[in-house]
């Protein structure tokens, strides 16, 4: 057997012979010649057999192979130019894995649920490929920004005694004696501990909201990566988010150009995510929604499409700030100018596909923070340590929280964030 290599490393095997694994995802026959597409996962690659060169036998057993069917090709690597990838294989034998029943999607038009009952199949599509890789390098662009930055990961318990953005939205689940636990709505309470200890750390796990929100911004399961800083007030958090969210865009660019074009995004709106990022308070994103006709009323919270109307006015993602206290959570310290105000921002990507990151300087006052955890009627005990951060050397200190789904959303450029990760969970379905 000829070495085993996969499609993406064939540039460097031409002239060689060598094996592929993987599954059929098409193939088209004449009576002398087969064109075989191997996809393999790291790419597709299109092997040709010729009958006079391999003999009866091997030709015809490959009309076995049906769509999706596993096997491995020998053959020598070729450059062609035409060819997906820019490699062909031209095949000199065919070893058959498990040949596949009538596999249900097709190339032809399916509808999202027929999908979405099939996604463990589906995300062999090549467009599904294509998000997941993204996704991946988002994910991993993530991971080098603040690794590069001196952050520690700090993993924060997704079993938790209470809640971190209010009650509405809270998984409750039994506990053995210790009655109710709560699924994790965010890890920043922890993150705050850590940034306590270790200076900076970013939290990054699954976080679970109950919302019964059916749009296509939300699931019940998503991932989120909060940042925390002892010592960052608001323009230090925003600096960072600014600076984080170029590192994002900039290397997905750079590596993974590829897929898209596959899914056919229009990346001059990428390209324009460079610094600085605006930055507009809530009193002028209120002007803007009037200047546009919207009846908005200060004090509300920003809608779907009131980000959407305030997004459309950048070329870029805008940092919103300063939000009426009262629409925010209990934790945000308020605007020593302004007490109406929270020390909050969020993040709005353009193009409307609205907020992707919430973040605020944290209340370090003691008995500030107490009275609004009883204003908020949130369990004083369960806070208690919470409040052991404002008892023993508190500081100044801020982060934020970038939801990853929403995030891949709007640099794939898809309708909705159920195709962003491999296995959503929204409010209508659990399965697969
Ligand atoms: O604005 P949120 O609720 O902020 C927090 O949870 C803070 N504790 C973060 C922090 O300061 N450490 O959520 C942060 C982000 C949102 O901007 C959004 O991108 C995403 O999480 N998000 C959701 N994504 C998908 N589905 C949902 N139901 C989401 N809810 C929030
Ligand atoms: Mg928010």
């Amino acid at each position: 057997m000829a070495t085993k290599v996969y499609i993406e490393d064939l540039s460097r095997h031409t002239g060689e012979s060598v094996t592929l694994q993987g599954w059929l995802y098409n193939m088209r026959s004449s009576g002398k010649i087969k064109f075989l597409l191997l996809r393999d996962g790291t790419g597709i690659c299109q092997g040709v057999l010729v009958k006079a060169a391999v003999g009866e036998e091997l030709f015809a057993m490959c009309d076995q192979l049906t769509q999706e069917s596993s096997f491995r090709m020998t053959g020598t690597v070729r450059a062609e130019q035409r060819a997906p990838g820019g490699f062909e294989m031209d095949v000199t034998a065919v070893e058959i894995i498990s040949v596949a029943k009538e596999y249900p999607i097709t190339p032809k038009e399916h509808g999202v649920e027929f999908l979405a009952d099939r996604r463990h199949l589906w995300l062999r599509s090549s467009r599904q490929h294509a998000i997941m890789r993204v996704r991946h390098e988002i994910i991993r662009s993530i991971r080098e920004f603040f690794d590069g930055r001196g952050f520690t990961l700090l993993d924060a318990p997704i079993f938790t005694p209470a809640a971190c953005e209010g009650t509405s939205t809270l998984f409750e689940t039994d506990y053995f004696d210790l009655g109710k636990a709560y699924l994790t709505q965010s890890g920043q309470l922890y993150g705050e501990a850590g940034a306590m200890a270790l200076g900076k750390v970013y939290v990054f796990g699954p976080t679970f909201r109950a919302e019964k929100s059916k749009t296509r911004r939300h699931l019940t399961e998503f991932w989120m990566v909060e940042p925390e800083v002892a010592f960052n007030d608001l323009n230090d958090n925003m600096d960072l988010a600014e600076d984080f969210l170029v590192h994002i865009v900039s290397n997905v660019l750079k590596n993974r150009s590829a897929e898209l074009k596959a899914l056919e995004r229009n990346i001059a709106f990428l390209e324009n995510v460079k610094k600085p990022l605006p930055r507009i308070t809530y009193d002028e994103a209120v002007n803007i929604l009037h200047s546009k006709g919207l009846p908005f009323e200060w004090g509300n919270d920003l809608g779907g499409t009131d980000e959407t109307v305030i997004s459309e006015q950048f070329d870029r993602p805008v940092m919103v700030h300063r939000y009426p206290a009262e629409v925010k959570a209990f934790y945000m310290k308020r605007d020593p100018q302004n007490p109406k105000v929270a020390l909050a921002v969020d993040v709005l990507a353009p193009e409307g596909y609205g907020e992707i990151i919430g973040g605020s300087q944290r209340e370090d006052d003691y008995d500030v923070l107490l009275g609004r955890i009883k204003e908020h009627n949130l369990p004083q005990e369960a806070f208690d340590w919470y409040l052991d951060l404002r008892r023993f050397g508190s500081v100044p200190h801020s982060g934020f929280g970038l939801g990853v789904e929403r995030t891949v959303s709007w640099i794939c450029g898809l309708d909705h964030v159920r195709e962003t990760i491999p296995f959503p969970r929204m409010i209508y379905r659990i399965t697969p």
